[in-house]
């Protein structure tokens, strides 16, 4: 039956869009057929391979004002991504299909999904990491493959979400705390055997950027996290305890860059990016980064709430961040709110502002696909509610239009 469902929706694509579900597909054929009473203008050549750096700036950029497909509506600007569970392959595959062209796995490329203790410590001599990835997390992977979305991979050096035996000796909960020496060749095969394994078993999936670090800093702003375990005391880091300087971050992004995929472009992400503080410490540590060439874009989550950070408040760090010359990604959009209305606003400010300046900004992904599997499901944060329904915020997002941009 879901199957009759899925190969009739797809046959609806076929018919819409010639070409379904293809990452390569020309922005032209899909705002074309979207268009209805709109006087069709020059189109941008396709930012759809995720090279943002083939947007040509000679046309003029062009926004389908009738739409019903995010990804569609914003073809011409960035890839329009959302983060997905397991089973949220289960309940919303068609809805995913329809709505977007770029997949963050929520959980499952995380540290504490894919590092396996038992293999490591009786395979690892104490250096080679080994990483297992479950069925869910294979689940995930063969959707973005067989469905030619391209993903976001999401994430390596993370305080949270990693086991504290990963910088023990042995690879055990009882052992010492390793030397930085030891750490690095973990860290190296950590990432190797993970880009390892996804050219393996996926060959033919494109992972178009990966979260290399995250969420490096303080809350807000004032360097990096205090030193300690976060599975013991929030919010403190194991790489801050095992390193007494930034060379963890350094070595993480000169691995990936030595493992990832050509097309894969490197990134730092983090929150409360819009604290002035805290932009700070990203642009400086991406700066450096971005001197030593081994960094393609920063990350800006962006878990807002319709009380705080106004627009301006965001623009100004956005602005940083694209004064670095880096590319920049809306990596978890969502807007926890008390009121629809502000919250529709809210979406709207942030997809005019992204769209006003896509020529520096290649993906924006929400942070999930209806508000009921939202993480801060308790304020409603997300663009679609319960059973997919089209709060007032999709429709305000929907309704943007060429004269909106800046
Ligand atoms: C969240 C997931 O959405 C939750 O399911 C999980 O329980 C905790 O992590 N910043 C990040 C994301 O980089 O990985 C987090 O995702 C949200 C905050």
């Amino acid at each position: 039956m879901k199957k009759r469902i899925l190969s009739c929706v797809m046959a609806v694509f076929v018919y819409f869009s010639l070409m379904p579900f293809t990452v390569t597909e020309s922005t032209e054929n899909k705002t074309d057929n979207k268009i209805s009473s709109q006087t069709k203008k020059p189109q941008v050549t396709d930012t759809q391979n995720n090279d943002s750096s083939v947007i040509d700036s000679s046309s003029e950029l062009n926004i389908p004002e009738f739409s019903d497909s995010l990804k569609d509506k914003f073809s011409s600007f960035f890839k329009t991504g959302t983060c997905i569970s397991a089973s949220g392959i289960d309940t919303s595959a068609e809805f995913i299909l329809k709505h977007f062209n770029s997949i963050t796995p929520e959980n499952e490329l995380k540290p504490d999904y894919i590092l396996n203790q038992q293999a490591s410590e009786l395979y690892g001599n104490n250096v080679n990491t080994q990483v297992v990835f479950n069925n869910n997390t294979r689940k995930i992977l063969k959707f973005c493959e067989d469905n030619n979305i391209p993903l976001r991979g999401h994430t390596f050096v993370w305080h949270s979400q990693t086991p504290d035996w990963f910088f023990k000796e042995n690879f055990r909960y009882d052992g010492a705390d390793v030397t930085p020496d030891i750490m690095n060749q973990r860290l190296e095969n950590f990432i190797k055997n993970t880009f390892e394994l996804l050219a393996k078993d996926y060959p033919n999936l494109k992972i178009y950027a990966y979260d290399v670090c995250n969420e490096l800093y303080e809350n807000n702003g004032g360097g990096f996290r205090k030193p300690g375990s976060n599975n013991l005391e929030m919010g403190k880091s194991y790489w801050t305890k095992i390193y007494p300087d930034d060379s963890f971050v350094i070595n993480a992004f000169t691995y990936a860059r030595k493992y990832a995929p050509p097309e894969c472009k490197l990134f730092l992400n983090d929150f409360n990016e819009y604290v002035p503080a805290k932009t700070k410490d990203i642009y400086d540590m991406a700066m450096k980064l971005k001197d030593l060439g081994l960094i393609d874009g920063i990350g800006m989550q962006s878990h807002l709430d319709t009380g705080y950070p106004d627009i301006s408040t965001y623009k100004t760090a956005l602005e940083k961040f694209m004064s670095s010359g880096l590319d920049v990604q809306i990596t978890e959009l969502d807007i926890t709110c008390s009121d629809f209305s502000l919250q529709a606003k809210a979406f709207k400010d942030i997809f005019t502002l992204a769209a006003g300046n896509s020529e520096n900004i290649s993906s924006l992904t929400v942070w999930g696909t209806h508000d009921t599997v939202s993480w801060r499901n308790y304020a409603n944060p997300l663009l679609f509610g319960e059973n997919y329904s089209e709060k007032e915020a999709y429709k305000e997002v929907m309704s943007i239009k060429n004269t909106d941009l800046k």
